[in-house]
């Protein structure tokens, strides 16, 4: 028998979470539009404030991340005391699966759910379950169905990746009134800020009228923060106070609370951000259309491309010759599309431009 340290039940059947490419051959100028971050970088406001706060590298940062919460509590008007800050809101998922569901308890999500739902709930010990979707769409009635007396929490990306797709807030309504009252709701809005549908809403609303609703951001994309690892949540005071016990108590740093500060509290910078988003998000859904591939619709800062079958790796290897690195979506279920983030002007002129040619090849 082995005599080898035996890690928990579920450790083992991880297929550990592989993030987007950065590198390109040698000598090739890199474009990475692979991880959905901003192609503007952060606030300068942020960048100086990260600055500032190398002076202060020998302090343990405030455990509770006070100055981060209340600049989010002012831009958001959410009551600081139901607002929680993670590294990365992957984080917080974790803390979220670590604290509600263990062996035995089943995680549910989309079909084509964030990879890292699964990842966490099978650490746990716990199943991940997938309901499927309706036309690359969260669909309501199929995750209703799909929960049984073990669901413990269900995550809905909203829009999500990699589909780009977003439901409606009163879907999610609808959603959250047929879940079991115990049943967490964790409304994942990496890319809240995006969306410019009348009938889109982050959730918020929700987590205020109910006591089993999450909300999960992220300063990761639309605030050019990847590096830094910040997300937050706003949740009732009962989920606040379960998630407190089960973080660390210095999880965020103190870089990370001051650079996240400031650019929570530039929201002109944020606006300019989603400005372009919009404006190349629109050219780059056109051009794509135009050139005869299926770009389908998107409220996130990146898009999800249809390829004839069989053709979307040989043209993620064609932009990856070029330096244009682009996701690869095998592993969410999606074999014939790749995922594109919007980049600035020239990337995105480059990728239709290449493109183009990958399909005359
Ligand atoms: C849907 C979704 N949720 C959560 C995350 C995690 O973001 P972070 O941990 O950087 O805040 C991502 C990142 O890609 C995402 O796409």
């Amino acid at each position: 028998m082995s005599q080898l340290p035996k890690p928990n039940a579920g450790i083992l059947d991880i297929a550990p979470y592989v993030g987007g490419k950065s590198k390109a051959a040698p000598g090739v100028k890199v474009v990475k539009l692979s991880s959905n971050e901003s192609p503007l970088g952060p606030s300068p406001k942020a960048l100086a404030a990260f600055t500032e706060s190398a002076k202060y590298l020998h302090r343990y940062p405030d455990g509770n991340s006070q100055k981060l919460r209340e600049a989010i509590s002012q831009v958001h008007k959410l009551p600081v005391e139901q607002i929680i800050c993670g590294a990365g809101s992957d984080e917080l998922i974790q803390f979220l699966v670590s604290a509600y569901a263990g062996v035995g308890d089943e995680v549910l999500y989309p079909e084509h759910g964030f990879l890292m739902y699964k990842i966490y709930a099978q650490s746990r010990g716990a199943t991940p379950v997938t309901a499927p979707e309706k036309n690359l769409t969260t669909d309501v009635d199929a995750l209703l169905a799909a929960v049984t007396e073990r669901t413990k929490i269900v995550f809905v990306a909203n829009p999500n990746n990699p589909t780009g797709s977003y439901i409606s807030s009163s879907e999610m309504a609808r959603l959250q009134k047929g879940l079991p009252p115990h049943v967490i709701l964790a409304i994942d809005g990496a890319y809240a800020e995006f969306p410019e549908h009348a009938d889109y809403s982050d959730g918020h609303e929700l987590v205020a009228s109910t006591e089993n609703t999450i909300m999960l951001r992220t300063f990761s994309k639309i605030y050019g923060l990847g590096g830094m690892r910040i997300g937050w949540a706003y949740a009732p005071a009962n989920i606040i106070d379960v998630l407190n016990r089960v973080r660390g108590p210095f999880n965020v740093s103190g870089a990370a609370i001051e650079t996240g500060a400031a650019a929570m509290l530039d929201t002109e910078f944020t606006a300019a951000a989603i400005a372009h988003n919009t404006k190349w998000l629109a050219w780059l859904s056109a051009e794509l259309s135009a050139l005869g591939l299926t770009a389908y619709p998107s409220a996130g800062n990146f898009l999800l491309v249809g390829f004839p079958s069989g053709k979307a790796k040989n043209a993620s290897a064609f932009l990856m010759e070029r330096g244009l690195i682009v996701r690869e979506v095998a592993n969410y279920g999606l074999p014939d599309c790749l995922r594109i983030t919007i980049g600035l002007e020239e990337d995105n002129k480059a990728v239709v431009a290449t493109l183009k040619d990958f399909l005359a090849s």
